[in-house]
């Protein structure tokens, strides 16, 4: 048997921590504050487990192969037609699909660096050529090294917006900039996983560029605002000729049927999804401002995180957090060995993490 030679430096994702690895690592049944992996602290909507409760009877059938009423609903949330909506199990899935339906090896994508792990990820799976471009000193996208970087064997960009794990987010004059420029066989994906959270109303949103006529794919999730990470539910917002190849590629059933109902409930769940908004917000702004009392730097974000640079005490800041049951994302793995990720959580979750964190602040590191 032979390996594709391209698989040899494949490495394994490093997810967060669940709650369960967590109480077996610690061997404690406590509640545990978790802040690692930008999830909904509210838990889901109402909605969402009535539904679930009354279609538990149904899964011995399959979904319906087309999902329309989902892609239908979400098309009039955006004002796009149905087709231009490709749904994938989470976000990720669709990450997929774009490799699997434009890249060849060899071929090349930018990306930043850091930036998601799975475009990277993706990419070596399908032998692409990565170019990884560092981020600005604010840390934010470098779009004229980006430019710069493009050549005729790029195909794709992957921005995410706001960025992953910094939070932060461009400005519509450097979008407008930078999309003049790409060249127009190369996709621009525009991740907005943490698009929900996004403050500032001057900060354009992919679909608008979509709209204008951009080679654009809009990445967009319920895993984070919409409370549904455990049921893997994202999609892709795009232009016809590529989102009709994307559903061909895509395998039949790939939502699985309660996630399809899901979706379809907290869609209607106006309050549920404003709540997670406002929390987010809310506490974003009371972490921001409390850690930066500490003495401790914090990058503005957008998103439903706030990226910290604990200096030299990162590690033991993290590592006490998680014995006192707080936890963290250390951000070594993004090459930031000074710097935790931390989810906003609800209002009394933040306020331990703050309070823990004052309590450590003579440790050494
Ligand atoms: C920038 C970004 N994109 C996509 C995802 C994946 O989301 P999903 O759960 O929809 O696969 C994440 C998850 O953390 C993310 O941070």
């Amino acid at each position: 048997m032979q390996i594709k030679s391209y698989l040899k430096n494949l490495s394994p994702y490093p997810p967060g921590k669940t709650i369960d690895e967590i109480k077996r690592e610690l061997n404690i049944s406590e509640k545990i504050c978790k802040l690692n992996s930008n999830e909904n602290p509210l838990g889901p909507s109402p909605k969402v487990i009535e539904v679930l409760k009354n279609s538990l009877s149904q899964i011995h059938y399959y979904p319906e192969a087309s999902y329309w009423k989902l892609r239908e609903t979400l098309a009039k949330m955006w004002n796009v037609l149905p087709e231009q909506i490709i749904l994938g199990n989470g976000s990720n899935e669709i990450i997929d699909f774009i490799f699997k339906t434009l890249v060849e090896p060899d071929d090349e994508i930018i990306i930043s660096k850091p930036s998601f792990l799975m475009y990277e990820k993706f990419a070596q799976i399908y032998g692409a050529k990565i170019k990884a471009i560092a981020l600005t000193e604010e840390l934010t996208h470098n779009l004229d090294e980006i430019l710069k970087n493009i050549s005729e064997k790029t195909k794709i960009i992957f921005l995410d917006h706001p960025h992953n794990p910094s939070g932060s987010i461009i400005e519509r004059k450097s979008w407008e900039k930078f999309l003049e420029k790409v060249p127009s066989h190369i996709l621009i994906v525009i991740d907005e996983a943490y698009g929900d959270f996004i403050e500032n109303p001057s900060i354009p949103l992919g679909i608008e560029f979509l709209k204008r006529g951009y080679k654009i794919l809009v990445l967009r999730t319920f895993s984070k605002a919409w409370g549904l990470a455990g049921l893997r539910l994202g999609y892709g917002i795009t232009f016809l000729e590529l989102s009709k190849i994307l559903d061909l590629v895509r395998q039949p059933f790939n939502i699985n049927i309660l996630a399809y109902k899901a979706g379809l409930a907290v869609l209607e769940d106006k309050e549920y999804i404003e709540k997670s908004i406002n929390i987010v917000k809310e506490g974003r702004k009371y972490l921001t401002e409390a850690l930066t009392d500490l003495g401790f730097k914090v990058y503005p974000s957008q998103a439903n995180f706030i990226m910290v640079d604990f200096g030299e005490r990162a590690e033991i800041f993290y590592k006490e957090l998680f014995k006192r049951g707080i936890l963290v994302r250390p951000l070594k793995a993004y090459g930031f060995p000074n710097a935790l990720r931390i989810s906003i959580g609800l209002p009394e979750e933040n306020k331990l993490l703050v309070e823990n964190l004052k309590d450590l602040l003579n440790i050494s590191p």
